[in-house]
Parts: C-alpha cells; sequence; structure tokens
C-alpha cells in the first residue's frame, strides 16, 4: 500500500532485471534485516559461493510493487582481489575505492572522536570483503532467507563470518532513534519505471546512480572494465553511525523554556518536524497528517524561503539536499544527489530521557551512487562540515557534523537570528566502507557462469 502510494508506474527504460534490489526498492515498513560482513580465505571458495548465492540475489524488476524480502550481495575491493579478478580490472577501480573509506579520513573529515583509529575492532582492517543484506516485511521471512544464506555460507571453510547485525525498524512508523521520520526523500531516478508523485523535483538521469547509463552532463562517469563487470552496477557507501540520543534531548532541554521550543528547535535543526512535515510547509507546527502523507510530505522546494527563515540554510535536510537555494559557493545540486537506504540498529531510548542507559543504538547509513566516494568526500566536506556555501563560515550540520562541544547552529528569527553555541556530535562514526555493488550478470561473470545463463531465481522457499 505505502509503495503504491508513493510511486506512479511509468515505462520501463533502464535493466531493472540486472540491478540489485536493494538499491531501487523501498523498505518495507516495518522492516527486519541483517547486514553480514564476510572474509575471503580462499579466492576459489570465494567464487563457488557466490556461484551458491547466486540464485537468491533478488533484482530491482518491478521494485515499485515489490515487498518479499530481498538480499543484495557487494564487495570491498580487497574482496574483489581476494576473488582474484583480472589485474586490469583491479586497475581500473577508483583510488578512493582502491584506498578504502579509513584510508580517506582526511578527506572525509574523519577525523578526531569520527577518526579511523576510534572505530570499532571489525571495522579497523581490511578483513571484510563481502557484504551480504537481506531486508524483510517479517522476521519469519528474514529468518527462511537467512538461513539460506547461512547454510551456502557453512559449505565453505574458506569464507568467514566476521559481522553480523541484526537491525529493525527503530520506532514503528520508519522513525529513528531521535524520533524523526527518516527515509522519506530519495531522488526520482529517469527511466527507473515508477515515476515518485513529488512534483517540485526533476528526475535525474539514471547514470548518477547506476553504472552504463548518461549522467546529468550528459555523460558516463568512468566504469571499471570490462563493461560486463560495470553495467547496471553502482558503489556504495556504509557508515556506522552511534546515535546519542539523550545528548541530543539534554541539548534541546538545556536551549528552551518549553516542550514547543524544545520541538522547534529540533525541527529547525533536521528541516522537517519530527513526523516528517516539511517545515516550510507547516512553519509554526508540525502536521503529523502531512508528515505520514508520502504523496505530499516531499512535494517542496525553497523559492518563498530563499533567505532560510524558515528552514535555517544549516538544517541537514537543507544542506544535504539545498534543491532550489540560491548558495554563496555555486554547485549543482543535482550532481551530489544519492540514494539512500538506511537503516537504524539497536533498541530505542526511553522517549525523551535525558540520561544515557549505555546501550548502543544508531544507524547503518547506506548510500548508492555511480561515484559514491567523490560524491561522500565532497558532501563530508562542503556541506557537512563546512558552512562556506550558504555564508555560515565553519558551521557545521547539526545532526552530522563533527561539533565536540564546540558547534554553532544559526536559526533565523526576528528581529535577529538565534546562535545555539557549544553543540556537542549527536552522532559519532563507528565505521565504514566502500563497496562494489555489481550487476546479476556481472556477479555470474565473476563467478565464471555465462553472463547468458539464466540462473533460477528462488524468491520463495
Ligand atoms: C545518524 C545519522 C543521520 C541521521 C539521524 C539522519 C537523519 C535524517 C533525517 C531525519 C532526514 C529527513 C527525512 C528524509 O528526508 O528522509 C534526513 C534526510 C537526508 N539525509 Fe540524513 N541523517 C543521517 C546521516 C546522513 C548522512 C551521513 C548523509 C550523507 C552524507 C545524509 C544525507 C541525507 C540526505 C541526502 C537527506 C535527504 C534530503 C532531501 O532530499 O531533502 N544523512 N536525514
Amino acid at each position: 500500500m505505502f509503495l503504491k502510494n508513493l510511486f506512479k508506474r511509468t515505462a520501463e527504460k533502464i535493466e531493472l532485471h540486472d540491478i540489485q534490489a536493494i538499491i531501487l526498492r523501498e523498505r518495507p515498513l516495518p522492516y527486519h534485516g541483517v547486514n553480514v560482513f564476510l572474509e575471503i580465505q580462499d579466492g576459489p571458495s570465494g567464487k563457488v559461493f557466490l556461484k551458491e548465492l547466486l540464485p537468491y540475489i533478488t533484482s530491482a524488476q518491478n521494485w515499485w510493487d515489490s515487498d518479499d524480502a530481498w538480499l543484495s550481495v557487494a564487495f570491498t575491493y580487497e574482496g574483489l582481489k581476494k576473488l582474484e579478478l583480472p589485474a586490469a580490472t583491479l586497475q581500473s577501480f577508483p583510488d578512493a575505492f582502491k584506498e578504502g573509506m579509513a584510508a580517506r579520513g582526511q578527506k572525509l573529515m574523519d577525523i578526531n572522536e569520527n577518526a579511523p583509529e576510534k572505530w570499532e575492532a571489525a571495522f579497523k582492517d581490511s578483513g571484510n570483503h563481502i557484504a551480504v543484506s537481506i531486508v524483510a516485511k517479517s522476521k519469519a521471512e528474514l529468518d527462511a532467507k537467512k538461513q539460506v544464506a547461512l547454510r551456502i555460507l557453512s559449505n565453505h571453510a574458506g569464507i568467514k563470518l566476521r559481522i553480523q547485525a541484526d537491525f529493525d525498524t527503530p520506532i514503528e512508523g520508519n522513525f529513528n532513534h531521535f524520533g524523526f521520520r527518516d527515509g522519506i526523500s530519495n531522488p526520482e531516478i529517469e527511466g527507473s519505471g515508477a515515476e515518485r508523485l513529488n512534483k517540485k523535483e526533476r528526475p535525474i538521469k539514471a547514470g548518477e546512480f547506476i553504472l552504463g547509463y548518461a549522467n546529468e552532463t550528459g555523460n558516463k562517469y568512468p566504469m571499471p572494465q570490462p563493461l560486463v563487470l560495470a553495467k547496471n552496477g553502482t558503489f556504495v557507501i556504509f557508515r556506522k553511525y552511534h546515535s546519542h540520543v539523550a545528548v541530543f534531548n539534554k541539548y534541546l532541554r538545556d536551549q528552551a523554556k518549553t516542550k514547543d521550543e524544545q520541538e522547534m528547535i529540533a525541527a529547525k535543526m533536521v528541516g522537517r518536524w519530527r513526523s516528517g512535515a516539511p517545515l516550510n510547509m507547516c512553519p509554526f507546527k508540525d502536521n503529523p497528517a502531512l508528515g505520514a502523507d508520502t504523496a505530499k510530505n516531499n512535494d517542496f522546494d525553497f523559492a518563498s524561503d530563499q533567505n532560510g527563515k524558515i528552514v535555517p540554510y544549516s538544517s541537514h535536510m537543507r544542506r544535504m539536499n539545498p534543491r532550489d537555494t540560491k548558495m554563496a559557493v555555486m554547485s549543482d545540486v543535482n550532481l551530489h544527489r544519492i540514494i539512500r537506504k538506511g537503516v537504524g540498529y539497536g533498541v530505542p531510548l526511553a522517549e525523551g530521557s535525558t540520561k544515557d542507559d549505555g546501550v548502543e543504538r544508531g544507524l547503518y547509513f547506506i548510500a548508492f551512487s555511480a561515484k559514491a566516494m567523490e560524491t561522500l568526500e565532497f558532501l563530508q566536506k562542503e556541506w557537512v562540515n563546512n558552512g562556506n556555501f550558504v555564508s555560515l563560515k565553519n558551521e557545521r550540520d547539526p545532526m552530522i557534523g563533527l561539533n565536540e562541544g564546540k558547534g554553532t547552529f544559526t536559526m533565523p528569527s526576528d528581529p535577529l537570528p538565534k546562535r545555539f553555541i557549544g553543540m556537542p556530535t549527536f552522532n559519532t562514526l563507528k565505521g565504514g566502507m566502500y563497496l562494489f555493488m555489481p550487476g546479476i550478470n556481472a556477479l555470474k561473470w565473476m563467478c565464471g557462469v555465462s553472463p547468458s545463463a539464466i540462473m533460477p531465481t528462488r524468491p520463495n522457499y
């Protein structure tokens, strides 16, 4: 029902049957899932494992109205090396992908408390080779698919399970741990077979997200070689954030006299009320019905709020997608879009609590782009941890900026802007990696199956 409200069917143009489901499908609500990271200890075993997993990998065919469980698979550069891809192929990947996210820490502003040296041990080394992700609408469906993957894994002594991270919708209704509805805004992709019902943003060329298609400039982004490997693939950003919900609640409480004031500051920091209702469509009071209405809650631009008086330039949502904002440092917004498919982990903190209960909770931030490494470096340096592009000097994103107790947040208001100071980092980085998610034909090529071979698909078992 949710999916059918969000999309209108259009002619199919891109090769959906060859693209992995996770890139285009919406998560079911509620969702249940697992992210698994594997180490390939011997290459030939890796190829056989992949070949056995292939029939269970789900494509994006009919993504707008499919809600059966899906399984996807992606590889780090170290993983591709372990799979013994040809040297010329390995060589053809972008440098940032080859180096990996941890090695690019300085370029990503992943420093101080977000520095790779502070990450969880399992993300610090180069032992994560294959990522398998399963998402399902019920625990039973998840368990069934998980059993299949674990059974295949158990046949291969040369593949080691390193991380098995289960996740669920943190708070019923697709709310994240801070209590905000999440996963609302994603770009519409031209030719992807369905049109979003949000009319204010034009569709983005498929080549921005999927390799082998024209991008916004009319060209194709550089692709790993050969074409059979690259076509219909994409790059993945994976970042594990630990959310400091009690710290956020306390910060709000310390800045405001009333609950309404707290809610207003929180909404200004995100750009939406907790319900998901966009601030510029209801500037003074939350409108939960609008927040829940998938046909309306992303149907806006900033034309009537060019000075950022309603939706602060510094809010997370406006920084991450300035839409039609006239920026001090010019940039084509549509060259920096990503498809977001993040999922929450951990049990929620008691609502409104300002006392940390010591439980780990947060977000596995997962995003896709044909030039994911370049885009993340741009976002982190220019739009998350800098304010120059909107004349806010060194002010940083209030939700994901590295604020470390020194952060400021400017909230335009009459007669003078309010400036909040001493902001902590509300989300710290605990690990991350870049992955390559090949198309389904490419997976066949990687494990030595002829691309023309028809693999039986087994969505139900
Ligand atoms: C724990 C970390 C994060 C939290 C709690 C968070 C929270 C949110 C929320 C509540 C929204 C508004 C709802 C929506 O449109 O889906 C949003 C939007 C968005 N976020 Fe995040 N986010 C996090 C990390 C990130 C990161 C790391 C990036 C990119 C580097 C990012 C990029 C975006 C984008 C592109 C949007 C959509 C903006 C739009 O199109 O209007 N977020 N986020």
